[in-house]
């Protein structure tokens, strides 16, 4: 295993070493990230080294899903380091354009996902899905994979990602990777560099919380009980904001009607720890009989 991987910064590149892979019948996997690599990154990795003869990574911090207040300029960048974390978890290729390959002078498309990306994370972040959908179809396209990885972490973004691919006809596999934690349960997240340790020790509360709930909610619990009672336990934790609560459908991601939970779920947060934004959610059964 060598400790260096080749690195494409242009589209001509990238689409030089697929077509070489391809012209041996080779399979291609694709995880597309903003870098600052952690452990539920390199899963993406590994998992698509499970079903794929190559796997190719991107970073690239797209300016056009912050907005103006949001963190872009002291987002993490470590492109040595993540080269480096990417060949030991055995990535074949880092794609790694600059902003005028991705964003050239004059570029005026967008592409918008409705109705899964609206409620949410759409509502406390309405530039986001537009952003993510707009460089994700373009990523797509520029490398073609066979199939892309994407963390279960932002759950909601997987499921903008399958409904814009299903509906642009993109030949390409979506592959939902679960969510990376932390020994004490805290969610992997290239943000999580923020939290000072008081922060950390707080942050750490929102796993055991949420498993606490999927315990009772599929026991039967009522779910606007339970969701009441998450966003109590998360102020006393110590969290300073809490952005939203909810449960949703776990494929359709529509609210859930009845009291109890009767179908595949999922139980959702986003949070803020000091200033700091977090996500996290996890699967909830129908409720056992
Ligand atoms: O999840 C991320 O890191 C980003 O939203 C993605 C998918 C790489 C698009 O910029």
């Amino acid at each position: 295993m060598t400790d260096t991987l080749p690195i494409a910064r242009s589209v001509r590149e990238l689409r030089t070493y697929v077509a070489r892979w391809r012209n041996q019948n080779l399979t291609v996997g694709f995880a597309p990230t903003m870098g600052a690599l952690h452990d539920g990154h390199l899963d993406l990795i590994r998992a698509l080294k499970g079903r794929c003869d190559r796997t190719i990574a991107s970073i690239f911090v797209n300016p056009k899903q912050f907005a103006a207040h949001e963190d872009l300029d002291r987002y993490p960048r470590d492109e040595a380091g993540d080269a480096a974390k990417l060949a030991s978890a055995g990535c074949d290729l880092l794609y790694a354009p600059p902003r005028e390959v991705m964003y050239p002078d004059g570029h005026s498309t967008s592409v918008s996902v409705a109705g899964v990306s609206e409620p949410l994370e759409g509502e406390a972040r309405p530039h986001f899905f537009g952003g993510v959908a707009t460089v994700v179809t373009k990523l797509l396209l520029q490398c073609l994979p066979d199939v892309a990885a994407f963390g279960e972490k932002d759950y909601q973004q997987l499921l903008v990602v399958k409904r814009m691919v299903r509906d642009l006809d993109m030949p390409v596999e979506i592959m939902g990777v679960p969510t990376t934690r932390e020994a004490d349960g805290l969610a992997m997240s290239s943000r999580n560099a923020y939290l000072s340790p008081e922060e950390r020790i707080v942050a750490a509360r929102l796993n055991v919380i949420l498993r606490e709930a999927v315990e009772q909610l599929e026991s039967g619990a009522n779910i606007m009980t339970t969701l009441v009672k998450i966003e109590r336990q998360i102020f006393k934790a110590g969290f300073s904001e809490i952005d939203y609560v909810a449960i949703r459908g776990e494929d359709d991601f529509l609210p859930i009607a009845s009291p109890i939970v009767r179908r595949p779920a999922r139980l959702l947060v986003a949070v803020r720890a000091g200033e700091t934004r977090l996500i996290d959610n996890m699967a909830v059964g129908a409720m056992r009989p």
